[in-house]
């Protein structure tokens, strides 16, 4: 873990300030159209991941594409408009092999917390719907639990793994998602 933290230091710094989420205004239309492409992305990816039978129990706990569409919906999406977002078709070549999937998981999984950063600084804001964006902040209270067994399960996982797939894994997801999400 301390590895893939220091191998992906660089483009998770990139990813950052690509996104500039902190920045003002912090607006409904910029985090509607975030959120959608991390739909797209979400909707190619989570599939492409629980298709490694070691990983499946682990993704199918912590699937975040319910919550995704249930804030697109509660920012004012139908259905039909949601299911017609366009889709990141590239997600799944990320996560072709069993390792680069655990390092791609390692990013998605990191963000629910630089997520706790955002929610906070969305709670000012009076467009948000009640409940906040769940997507962003989806294990709450459980955020750092969640994060201690994420790291103990890819600890276990990445064990006997080659070392440079799984970073390999966690760099082209970075990578991806700061083209993806900014276009
Ligand atoms: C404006 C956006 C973001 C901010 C301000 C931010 C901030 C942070 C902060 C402060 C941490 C460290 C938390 C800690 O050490 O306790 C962190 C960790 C992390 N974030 Fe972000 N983040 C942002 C976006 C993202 C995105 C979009 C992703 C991936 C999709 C991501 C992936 C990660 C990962 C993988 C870690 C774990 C690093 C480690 O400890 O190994 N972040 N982020």
């Amino acid at each position: 873990m301390s590895v893939l933290r220091q191998q992906t230091r660089e483009q998770h710094e990139a990813l950052e300030s690509a996104l500039n989420l902190l920045a003002p205004p912090l607006s409904r239309d910029r985090f509607l159209r975030v959120l959608s492409r991390f739909y797209g992305f979400h909707r190619v990816w989570e599939p492409a991941v629980a298709a490694h039978v070691e990983l499946r129990a682990f993704m199918d706990a912590r699937h975040r594409l319910p919550l995704l569409r249930r804030d697109l919906r509660a920012l004012g999406l139908s259905e039909d408009a949601i299911d017609a977002l366009p889709l990141c078709e590239d997600a799944a070549s990320c996560v072709a092999e069993t390792g680069e999937a655990l390092g791609s998981l390692y990013v998605l999984e990191g963000s629910t917390l630089g997520g706790q950063i955002i929610t906070r600084a969305l709670s000012q804001e009076d467009w948000t719907p009640p409940q906040g964006l769940t997507s962003f902040n989806p294990y709450r209270e459980e955020t750092g639990r969640m994060w201690r067994d994420f790291r103990t399960f890819a600890e276990a996982q990445g064990r006997g793994r080659d070392a440079a797939r799984i970073v390999a894994g966690a760099r082209q997801t970075f990578v991806l998602l700061t083209g993806w999400l900014t276009t």
